[in-house]
């Protein structure tokens, strides 16, 4: 499949796997032990069906909205992922573009391979800066005040990654950051020549917010490593103090994790399971809504990420309770299928969809779109 015959999301993905290297591509695509989250967090979805209003003459629909006081012109924002530049040379450039021309929030990963200062200089864009605590608590104040400097203005805090997640598509293919080349890894090379062409002529691959140059290990070894399992809930009421601006917990699936955050005083929570990449057989975030946002202040903004696909999916968040919504693979598969340019493309789509969605469900503002349009089955 090429980047120019994609009209929907799951062809971006096949656009990705045809370009990019098998061990790449399943890094962006796979999940814990048997996936059952990861396929979960999309087919959730269909547990809802959408009542449609009729004449209600709406022809040219507003899909901006604002989240932490930031406008954004439609009702997403991209998740952060880490190390971009793996999957097309361009890295996380292509998605901080993205995210500018569009019109919304780019999220920078802790782990990117481009780093804070060249994100920050590239986009004049709105941008998040999304944190893992590492053992070294130094370097977590000295990644925070970078990430300031450079014109971050929300932190994201993700607590779902106390340890990696047992994603046996990496074992099988022997993925490690930056990549180690074995004979597995060249056989699918020379299957992925574009790729391959770009990985050969490119800077090298390493995680660029970190001043070692990191040798070549397994997530999972990597995480043990240098990341703080330990990190509690009084670690985080530390860290608030550590950032003055719009604070964003990410990773919650429980009720009573979203009354403690709200309680601790992060202003927004991201309902995640990480795409289904940690804890399988966890919930689907979009299960997860109704009872959190029943549980917290309207004051408290939700976000939901995982298994967004469609403009439809995204309007039963929205429709549900949610104030936005937030993904990864959409834009990644674009970036591999052809960076920029393909992560362009993906925010266009969903874009585009929620556009016709919204007319065809009779909606003008995203404030219209209220849970009488959902029918649970
Ligand atoms: C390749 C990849 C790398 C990711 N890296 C990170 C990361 O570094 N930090 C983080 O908080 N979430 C990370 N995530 C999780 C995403 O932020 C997001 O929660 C998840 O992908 C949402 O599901 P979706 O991909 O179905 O949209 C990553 C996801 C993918 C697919």
């Amino acid at each position: 499949m090429k980047l120019k015959n994609c009209i929907n999301i799951n062809d971006l993905r096949e656009a990705a796997k045809t370009r990019a290297h098998k061990m790449v591509f399943d890094y962006i695509d796979g999940g814990a032990d048997d996936e059952k989250t990861l396929a979960r967090n999309s087919s959730a979805f269909d547990d809802y069906e959408l009542l449609y209003r009729v004449l209600s003459g709406v022809n040219s629909p507003d899909l901006s909205t604002t989240l932490l006081g930031q406008k954004m012109d439609v009702p997403f924002i991209l998740s952060p992922s880490a190390g971009n530049r793996l999957f097309h040379t361009e890295g996380e450039y292509g998605p901080a573009k993205a995210a500018e021309k569009i019109g919304t929030v780019y999220s920078l990963a802790t782990l990117s391979s481009v780093s804070i200062e060249d994100i920050g200089t590239a986009t004049n864009g709105p941008k998040w800066f999304q944190l893992y605590v590492w053992k070294d608590r130094g370097l977590v104040k000295e990644m925070l005040d970078r990430a300031k400097a450079a014109g971050f203005t929300a932190m994201f805090l993700t607590v779902d990654l106390p340890i990696a997640g047992n994603r046996e598509r990496d074992l099988k293919n022997g993925f490690t950051i930056p990549p180690k080349i074995g004979p597995k890894q060249i056989w699918h090379a020379l299957n992925a020549p574009h790729w391959t062409m770009d990985y050969l002529f490119s800077p090298a691959i390493r995680y660029a917010n970190l001043s070692s140059a990191s040798t070549a290990a397994t997530l999972n070894d990597f995480v043990a490593a240098q990341l703080d399992a330990g990190f509690n809930w009084d670690d985080a009421e530390w860290l608030l103090g550590e950032w003055n601006g719009p604070t964003i917990l990410k990773g919650v699936v429980r009720a009573d994790d979203a009354i403690r955050a709200e309680r601790v005083g992060f202003n927004a929570i991201s309902i995640s399971n990480h795409g289904g990449r940690q804890l399988d057989t966890s919930p689907a975030p979009i299960s997860c809504l109704e009872p959190i946002r029943e549980a917290v202040s309207d004051k408290t903004e939700l976000i939901v990420d995982g298994g967004i696909r469609r403009g439809t999916d995204v309007l039963k968040a929205i429709a549900m309770g949610a104030n936005a919504v937030s993904f990864a693979r959409p834009y990644l598969y674009g970036l591999a299928a052809g960076g920029t340019e393909g992560a362009i493309k993906s925010v266009e789509i969903i874009r585009d969809a929620i556009n016709r969605d919204m007319i065809l469900l009779g909606a003008q503002k995203i404030t219209d779109i209220d849970r009488s349009f959902i029918k649970s089955i």
